[in-house]
């Protein structure tokens, strides 16, 4: 339920959430400790050159202090260049470094590259102050080798099971500090709504209070109730605000997000996240209403700083600053963009390969074009966060003290996370599970290899070589194998992702298989490289699919896939469904279990699978996006609806009770329903609760999810799930761009069951 507060409500609650928070102590109390910390942080200040502040605000790449060749290419293994390093921190005060040299390391190289520089960073320059290392942990600490890989974000949002995605937090923190570094770039608050954008699954999907939930949850993994501690990082809210929007659905290309949506859409997760304390903030690199987000003062400074609160510090996304020149054409030259970014309130430049921020900036300020009480007001922001690390003191981690890295318990709960997120979307006469006597033709580009379990941000940046570094874990071919038994399995792949390879040699197989396990699906990709013009499944991928029903064998699709690719050409025609999304290096392994009944699928698509290209609408559509076939085709008719998922049990929803049948706005109603489990083997469900409200000012939404709850249940067993909601649950961002509610008459939905209520 929101925890947004409607306007009058505001101010008290304010009061409130202060009580409470200097009372009990918890994170974001002022505390003597902080007073302490901003007096620190003043004394330091006090002493610092302007070089020195704008250094704080830099953030290098590795790369840029690496020993190279004659050439300029990296020397193999990578190596810190002492020269480089001094320049960096004595010529140019540097503040932050970022990512890997390209591919992943062992946690004894990085504890070589992180100790050498903060060393020298903290006993070799005047100020003495250490660097604050970021890298992309977004699915497990990817750029460490043997590291625990998690299911991707859109993964764990298909578990609906917050505490597995808390424990993927907390492991994949654990395993980040293991490596040395403690700021992880994660978690994408972005809402995946464009299905086509290459980062989609990067995202908790299109919903906006499973996207807060699961990015409350995945933040106190990454961070308890205290970075400071050896096995926390300091999450990085990413990538604010309306990054994932484009109009395109390519990756960096103009949103065009009224503020009103933008409100009630995009920005409660982070307001969210905000309030739960996560202090740095990553800016989304595209433009929204022609305005790049780097270059916004609105976004930045009045909303984000202003009015959340926000008190950490905003560092710009890949090089964006220079885009502001290069890119969107706002800036006439680089040092206007630097000018006209900070203006805006960005705290830190990832410029990431030079120097040229730092020499703008500086010269900027000398001249009296920006103050340097500007500078004061970032740096001081930066420092805080690295005292809340306590990187003064403990600069680095060292690897030997994390005995539980990739350890059968990380491993346990990864499998767990997988095993959750397969969502069964399709299961003809019970086709599944499937006996582990069945001869099996198992086919297609994803059966065989660890890069479509995975996706980007895997070893690499785009994850194109996780064959060679996962080498140790299960394809899904490979755990099949192995849990029926290499006599009972044929493996003809078929086709590439992407061009068709031998289509005869599967109908030949076929032959004597009793199934036919089709793995299709996407390769590894992120960011523009992943860019696509058609959303329909490749046409090589098609012709499998065609040549697998031409067989007459019961067909099975298994889809690992970072977006929903459309099936409608040959969907109708598969036997059985099964979404596994990008689950990570244990999804080898968890998919026979659900393939074959050791475990029972209770994953739920966190996105409307769409059937069309040119109907991507998402499930909290306005009512004339549900009007259907008699007054035109615009009915919300996708493939598989948001919330959807089978199991091998069946379940029963009665008593939808109401507590009241009216509220006023300080009132609370509690809905309670009744879910059995009235099949023959335990199963989870996930309740889910919409409210719709009848008319409103703004027009609403048919649905919208306000609560859900996964639960556990035995055959014949019945629990009664309660929700409780007030009036902010029903509120909504008015013609005024304000959160407002409105007196009415409200329904509710769980499952097939409804009531109303009024709000008074
Ligand atoms: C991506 C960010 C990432 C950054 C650092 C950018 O290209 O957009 O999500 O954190 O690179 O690797």
């Amino acid at each position: 339920m929101r925890k947004q507060f409607t306007r009058p409500l505001r101010l008290l609650s304010l009061l409130f959430i202060v009580l409470a928070i200097s009372s009990c102590g918890r994170k974001g109390a002022e505390t003597n400790g902080d007073k302490g910390k901003e007096q620190k942080i003043t004394d330091l200040l006090s002493e610092m050159t302007i070089e020195e502040k704008v250094g704080q605000m830099t953030q290098i790449t590795l790369e840029v202090i690496l020993k190279t060749d004659d050439e300029g290419d990296l020397i193999e293994p990578h190596e810190i260049d002492p020269e480089k390093l001094d320049e960096a921190l004595n010529n140019y005060h540097v503040g932050s470094i970022l990512n890997c040299g390209g591919h992943a390391y062992g946690r004894d190289q990085w504890y070589e590259i992180i100790s050498t520089i903060q060393e020298r960073a903290i006993k070799d320059t005047r100020m003495g102050i250490p660097i604050i290392y970021g890298i992309d942990a977004i699915h497990g600490v990817n750029y460490t080798l043997g590291a625990t890989l998690f299911p991707q974000q859109i993964g764990l949002a298909a578990t609906w099971n917050p505490s597995l995605v808390k424990q993927a937090g907390a492991i994949s923190a654990y395993e980040t500090r293991a490596s040395s570094i403690p700021w992880n770039f994660s978690p994408v608050l972005g809402m995946g709504r464009h299905p086509a954008w290459p980062r989609f699954w990067e995202t908790f999907g299109e919903d906006v209070y499973l996207t807060k939930t699961m990015g409350n949850a995945l933040i106190e993994g990454y961070e308890g109730d205290d970075i400071s501690g050896d096995e926390k990082v300091a999450s990085c809210m990413k990538h604010y605000l309306g990054y994932s929007f484009p109009l395109s659905g390519k990756d960096r290309t103009p949103a065009w997000i009224p503020e009103r949506m933008l409100r009630e859409i995009f920005l409660p997760p982070f307001k969210s996240a905000v309030d739960m304390g996560s202090m740095t903030v990553m800016v989304n690199s595209a433009e929204i209403n022609g305005i790049p987000a780097h270059a916004s003062k609105f976004l930045l400074s009045d909303l984000l700083k202003d009015e959340l609160g926000f008190n950490g510090f905003i560092v710009s996304d890949w090089q964006d600053i220079k885009y502001l020149h290069d890119r969107h054409h706002v800036a006439p030259t680089q040092k206007e963009a630097v000018k006209m970014s900070i203006d805006a309130g960005l705290d830190m430049s990832m410029v990431p390969t030079d120097y040229s921020f730092t020499g703008h900036l500086t010269e900027l300020v000398k001249e009296g074009s920006i103050s340097e009480e500007r500078l004061d007001e970032s740096v001081r922001r930066i420092l805080r966060v690295k005292l809340a690390l306590d990187l003064f003191e403990k600069p680095y981690t060292n690897p030997t003290d994390y005995k539980k890295f990739a350890s059968e318990e990380f491993r346990m709960a990864n499998l767990q996370s997988a095993r959750e997120s397969i969502t069964l979307l399709k299961n003809d006469n019970n086709l599944l599970p499937l006996n582990k006597n069945s001869k099996l033709l198992v086919t297609g580009p994803g059966a065989n290899t660890m890069v479509s379990l995975n996706g980007g941000w895997t070893y690499t940046w785009q994850g194109e070589d996780t064959d060679e570094y996962a080498g140790e874990y299960n394809t899904v071919l490979e755990a099949i194998e192995k849990k029926i038994g290499k006599n009972n399995v044929r493996y003809e792949k078929g086709s590439s992702f992407e061009e068709i390879e031998d289509l005869r040699a599967v109908k030949r197989a076929a032959a004597s298989a009793d199934k036919i396990l089709l793995c299709l699906g996407e390769t590894a990709y992120t960011e523009k490289p992943g860019d696509i013009n058609d959303l329909y499944i490749s046409d090589a991928q098609k012709e499998l699919a065609k040549t697998a029903i031409s067989t007459g064998k019961p067909v099975i699709l298994l889809l690992t896939e970072g977006r929903p690719r459309l099936i409608s050409k040959f969907a109708n025609e598969m036997d059985a469904i099964l979404m596994a999304y990008l689950p990570g290096n244990e999804g080898g392994n968890a998919i026979p279990d659900v393939l074959f009944g050791d475990v029972n699928p209770s994953g739920k698509l966190p996105f409307s699978y769409p059937r069309y290209p040119n109907d991507l609408v998402t499930y909290d559509h306005k009512h004339t996006e549900a009007i259907g076939p008699e007054n035109g085709d615009n009915a919300y008719n996708p493939q598989f609806p948001f919330g959807y998922g089978l199991s091998y049990t069946s379940f029963n929803y009665e008593n939808l009770n109401l507590d009241k049948s009216s509220i006023d706005n300080k009132g609370e109603l509690t809905i309670s329903v009744d879910v059995s489990n009235s099949g023959k083997r335990q199963g989870k469900e996930v309740v889910q609760l919409y409210i719709g409200d009848l008319y409103a000012s703004i027009t609403p939404s048919v649905k919208r999810l306000r609560g859900f709850e996964k639960i556990d249940l035995q055959p014949g067993e019945t629990k009664t799930v309660s929700f409780t909601l007030n009036a902010d649950d029903l509120s909504f961002i008015g013609r005024d761009n304000q959160w407002i509610t409105e007196a009415g008459t409200f329904k509710v939905m769980i499952d097939k069951l409804e009531s109303t209520f009024e709000l008074k």
